[in-house]
């Protein structure tokens, strides 16, 4: 298996490809490439680390060469929030950015396995998906955006909450990545009653989590080691899943049936191929039923923003 991080000598980068040293399946290929000068550095400081997975560095222009031959795609290239901005303010920066990585990935590795970490998550997923498109080359169960990073929140917090291992607390996170788009599906954690005010002082928690670190971070970034080893996380399900195991299922924002929007966040099992299944929502709670509704027109005018971008 070929792993290829591009913007891996950012804060994300960086702690996904030491996570990915480690965890990845003996014998795997690690590719990093950052625009930064420092990463074939980053590859020789990972390749002193005693495990059978060989590490590469590539920087410059053209990440062409770190992505020939890649079974799967991680990209968290492009900037990070500071307090006060929105993830949609990254827009102007990071679309650019994800467009011209996705160009390069449709030419150099058409079927790998994609998955996006840049934000706004909710509208660079669009972004190459349309991208892919253009090139002749989407298959919509091989793009997903990477909303992990809610679940294994989600988990933490309800499991602090509630006094439970957090390593056998599974939250379902749907909809999207930003704001009233993230909606954990509280009412599904098995053998957890809530009150009404845990439930809204909770939720309000989990999507405003990633405002909580950039906050706390002052002006330094925004969560950096979480998301490494959310995105290692989901990596790795992808890797199982390439490699045969079965009942490999996450939630991630993806294209599936437009019931509620054109991607949508939701539980799918993996497979060789991407996506094997989509997985139902299962039953929602009144609460949940209107965050849900709540929540569409933000969602679908965030997918809109990055299919105009790449079509207008
Ligand atoms: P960072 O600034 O530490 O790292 C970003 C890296 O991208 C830098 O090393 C930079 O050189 C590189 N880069 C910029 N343009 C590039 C290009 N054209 N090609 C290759 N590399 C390029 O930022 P970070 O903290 O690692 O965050 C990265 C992104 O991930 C941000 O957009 C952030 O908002 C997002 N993020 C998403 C989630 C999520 O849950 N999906 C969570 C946290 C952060
Ligand atoms: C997060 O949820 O931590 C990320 O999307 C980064 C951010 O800007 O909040």
């Amino acid at each position: 298996m070929k792993v290829a991080v591009l913007g891996a000598a950012g804060g994300i980068g960086q702690a996904l490809a030491l996570l990915l040293k480690n965890q990845l399946p003996a014998g795997s290929e690690l590719s990093l490439y950052d625009i930064a000068p420092v990463t074939p550095g980053v590859a020789a400081d990972l390749s002193h680390i005693p495990t059978d997975v060989t590490v590469k560095g590539f920087a410059g222009e053209d990440p062409s060469p770190a992505l020939k031959g890649a079974d799967v795609v991680l990209i968290s290239a492009g900037v990070a929030r500071k307090p006060g901005m929105d993830r949609s303010d990254l827009f102007n920066v990071n679309a650019g950015i994800v467009r011209n990585l996705i160009e390069k990935v449709a030419i150099n590795c058409p079927k790998a396995l994609i998955g996006i970490i840049t934000n706004p998550v909710n509208t660079t997923v669009a972004i190459a998906a349309e991208v892919l498109k253009k090139a002749g080359v989407y298959d919509k169960k091989r793009l997903f955006g990477i909303t992990t990073l809610d679940i294994i929140r989600a988990n933490t917090f309800v499991a602090e909450l509630k006094d439970k291992d957090p390593q056998k607390t599974n939250v379902p996170v749907i909809g999207g990545h930003s704001g009233v788009t993230i909606l954990p599906l509280l009412s599904q954690v098995e053998g957890v009653s809530w009150t009404d005010e845990e439930v809204t002082a909770l939720t309000k928690r989990i999507q405003n989590a990633g405002t909580e670190v950039v906050e706390a971070k002052a002006g330094g970034g925004s969560a950096t080691l979480s998301m490494g080893q959310a995105a290692a996380r989901f990596g790795l399900s992808l890797i199982r899943a390439l490699n045969g195991e079965k009942e490999v299922i996450e939630c991630t924002y993806v294209e599936g049936d437009g019931e509620y929007a054109r991607f949508f966040a939701q539980p799918v099992r993996l497979g060789k191929n991407g996506i094997e299944e989509y997985l139902p929502i299962g039953k929602l709670s009144d609460y949940e039923k209107q965050s849900l509704n709540n929540m569409l027109d933000v969602l679908r005018k965030d997918i809109i923003l990055g299919e105009e971008f790449i079509n207008k």
